[in-house]
């Protein structure tokens, strides 16, 4: 049976935008993907959070922080913890690859983060994926297993489930390249992360994740990805910080949300 998820397009701003700016952008963007029936999530830099916050007030379109320590307070120079960000996002991004190559974040410390997110209520997007080097040694779903099973094993699946844990499938070779996956790589990977995940027991609530694909989706190859039914949506990177684009994403999404509405595979509109 399949299970009721949402479609779901979040923006990953990573390293862009300014707090002069960024309420303007996310502004700009919430009016050019209007209201539909996809959960709209955009993630900018800590620093801007409070004027996407401001901006996004009201648009039914959710805040996000790109990453979160791992202690709820302490001597961390530089450091943002889960209980300042409840204020200013509902949403976290974590275990980017971007932040495992620049930051050496292990699977055991994306894991303790996770529990400091869904401790003050974040709902999780976490981020998995190979090298290309991994891809082409047939190693994909191997790499992506040692990393669910080192964030996620040991932990509360009921609780991780009742916080909305969102898996982002990106291939590091398809960040920012322009080279995207192929929609059936990417419905295979989720195949295999469900799978994982009722193993390291989510068991048949695993159909409850929704899992995204992220790297170098935009407004012309997403509809490949909403083709697949394992598939419930994109983290976008580049795209998101481009109106026309998140506009052009977001209403292929909403067709694929009425889609699947209309053959009985969509939950409640929720998430926001
Ligand atoms: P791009 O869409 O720019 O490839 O980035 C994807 C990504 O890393 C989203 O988190």
């Amino acid at each position: 049976m399949t299970a009721a998820r949402p479609v779901i397009i979040a923006g990953n701003w990573k390293m862009h935008t300014t707090p002069a700016d960024a309420g303007e952008l996310a502004t700009t963007i919430a009016r050019r993907v209007g209201e539909v029936d996809v959960v709209r999530v955009i993630c900018p830099p800590f620093v801007c959070l409070a004027a996407v916050g401001d901006a996004l007030a009201g648009t039914g379109v959710a805040v996000g922080a790109q990453n979160v320590h791992h202690e709820l307070a302490g001597a961390y120079t530089g450091e943002v913890s889960a209980p300042m960000l409840v204020s200013l996002a509902s949403w976290v991004i974590l275990g980017h690859s971007e932040r495992r190559r620049d930051a050496g974040e292990t699977d055991e410390l994306i894991g303790r983060k996770l529990g400091r997110a869904i401790e003050v209520g974040l709902r999780p997007i976490l981020c998995v994926g190979e090298q290309l080097a991994e891809r082409d040694a047939g190693q994909a779903p191997n790499v992506v297993q040692a990393q669910l099973h080192g964030a996620l094993e040991g932990r509360d699946a009921g609780a991780l489930l009742d916080a909305g844990l969102v898996i982002a499938y990106e291939p590091v070779w398809a960040i920012g390249t322009g080279r995207n996956a192929q929609g059936s790589d990417a419905a295979g990977m989720a195949d295999t992360i469900r799978t994982v995940l009722a193993s390291i027991g989510f068991g048949e609530r695993s159909e409850e994740v929704p899992i995204l694909y992220g790297g170098s989706v935009t407004a012309a190859n997403i509809p490949e990805f909403l083709a697949e039914p394992s598939i419930d949506g994109a983290l976008v990177g580049g795209a998101s910080l481009k109106p026309d684009e998140m506009a052009g994403i977001v209403g292929r999404a909403g067709v694929t949300a009425r889609a699947r509405r209309q053959a009985g595979a969509l939950g409640a509109p929720s998430g926001s």
